[in-house]
């Protein structure tokens, strides 16, 4: 069994915060916050001399979150205008977040001109055309590439395969015309960005994206005269989900990531910025969620709990079937199987086979781990429960 590595509440100040303010409840503790964002810093700062960090705030844009991640020195990562405004109320100059987004409509476009953001991950030519036809020739942009690399995530979250919906095409030449589009337009094409999907767990997947990102930046160097100065391998990064899953190593995974990327640079004296824009890995391990148990049903040896939320406050069991680990509040041995389900007006199986004691009941506060990400960002107004 590996230590635990991520945050839990003491029983007791579950029970007293689920009281205090109610459930379901996002908890989310800014220490272990903090020393993400400081390992992914520390490990970055030993790897190449010019690094970027960009916290992916789609992950959870929580505004004190948000400024936590800004005063740890993070760039923000924006999938739009709703991101692009949140980062702006949480007073974090629109210079340090980036536009990312494979349909961006023209309010996203229009806003992150206006706001003067620190850069714009164009996706599509359609973009690029706009950009153009906008005269927006000061931004920076980086092109998203697509590079053709499946990566062993679920299905869903995978997004650098050839039939991705994300990216310019890098084997048909089409990002290479992108790029001579931006030169010929004079636009201030910086360099390029990947992203291959999400709870990545092995780096070798990340790095032939890498390899192929850098051998592209390479390429356009000596065959389009461009000035390379930013090359940004996206995020990723997988988290301990379970318990019974092996932590990752943020620094062992970035050393892997990065040596091979950083010797080919090195030999062509590119000296271009690595930046790297996880959000998962940042915040999914500082958060947990509090429910109160509402009702129990025994229907033979099946012993089901209800809780009182569900798919609207963590959507991802429905959506990926991902499982959690659930802490009881009460001190007995966990020695029976339960199966817990959500408010909603459906099967809303949450957490399958989870052991708990066996006197577990209405009243009971339980404790959901690892839900930092991806649950208050997706959350959902269905049934009206908030
Ligand atoms: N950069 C880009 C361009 C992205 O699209 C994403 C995530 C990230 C960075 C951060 O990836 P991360 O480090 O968090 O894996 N809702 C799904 C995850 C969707 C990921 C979306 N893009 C889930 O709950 O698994």
């Amino acid at each position: 069994m590996h230590p635990e590595t991520r945050f839990r509440l003491p029983a007791a100040d579950a029970i007293s915060l689920a009281r205090t303010f109610g459930t379901p409840l996002y908890v989310l503790d800014e220490a272990t916050l903090r020393d993400r964002i400081r390992t992914y810093q520390a490990a970055l700062n030993e790897l190449w001399p010019a690094t970027s960090l960009t916290y992916a705030s789609k992950a959870n844009g929580t505004l004190a979150l948000l400024q936590v991640a800004a005063h740890e020195g993070c760039g923000i990562d924006c999938a739009g205008a709703g991101e692009l405004l949140a980062a702006s109320r949480a007073a974090i100059p629109p210079s340090r977040c980036h536009l990312h987004g494979n349909a961006k409509s023209p309010v996203d476009l229009e806003l992150a001109l206006e706001l003067g953001v620190g850069m714009i991950v164009v996706d599509s030519t359609d973009e690029l055309e706009w950009l153009i036809q906008k005269g927006a020739r000061t931004v920076p942009i980086a092109l998203r590439i697509n590079p053709g690399v499946g990566t062993s995530t679920h299905q869903k979250i995978s997004t650098g395969h050839l039939k991705s919906k994300f990216g310019i095409p890098l084997l048909d030449g089409r990002a290479e015309k992108a790029v001579q589009r931006c030169q010929e337009a004079g636009l201030n094409l910086v360099g390029f960005h990947i992203h291959l999907g999400s709870q990545l767990r092995e780096a070798e997947q990340l790095e032939l994206g890498a390899s192929a990102l850098v051998e592209f930046a390479i390429e356009m160097m000596q065959r389009q005269s461009l000035d390379v100065r930013y090359l940004n391998l996206g995020g990723g990064i997988a988290v301990r989900q379970l318990q019974s899953d092996p932590p990752v190593r943020v620094g062992q995974f970035l050393k892997a990531l990065f040596r091979p990327v950083a010797a080919r640079l090195l030999q062509e004296g590119v000296m271009a910025t690595l930046a790297i824009e996880p959000g998962r890995s940042v915040v999914a391990e500082a958060g947990v969620t509090l429910y109160h148990v509402m009702a129990r049903k025994d229907i033979g040896d099946y012993k089901l709990l209800a809780v009182d939320g569900g798919m609207s406050d963590n959507p991802s069991p429905a959506l990926y079937d991902r499982n959690f680990d659930v802490v009881p509040t009460r001190e007995d041995e966990c020695d029976t199987a339960f199966s817990i389900y959500g408010a909603h007006c459906e099967s809303d199986l949450l957490f399958p086979n989870t052991m708990l004691p066996a006197d577990s009941q209405a009243g009971d506060t339980l404790q959901v781990l690892c839900t930092g990400a991806y649950n208050s960002s997706m959350a959902s107004n269905y049934n009206r429960f908030r």
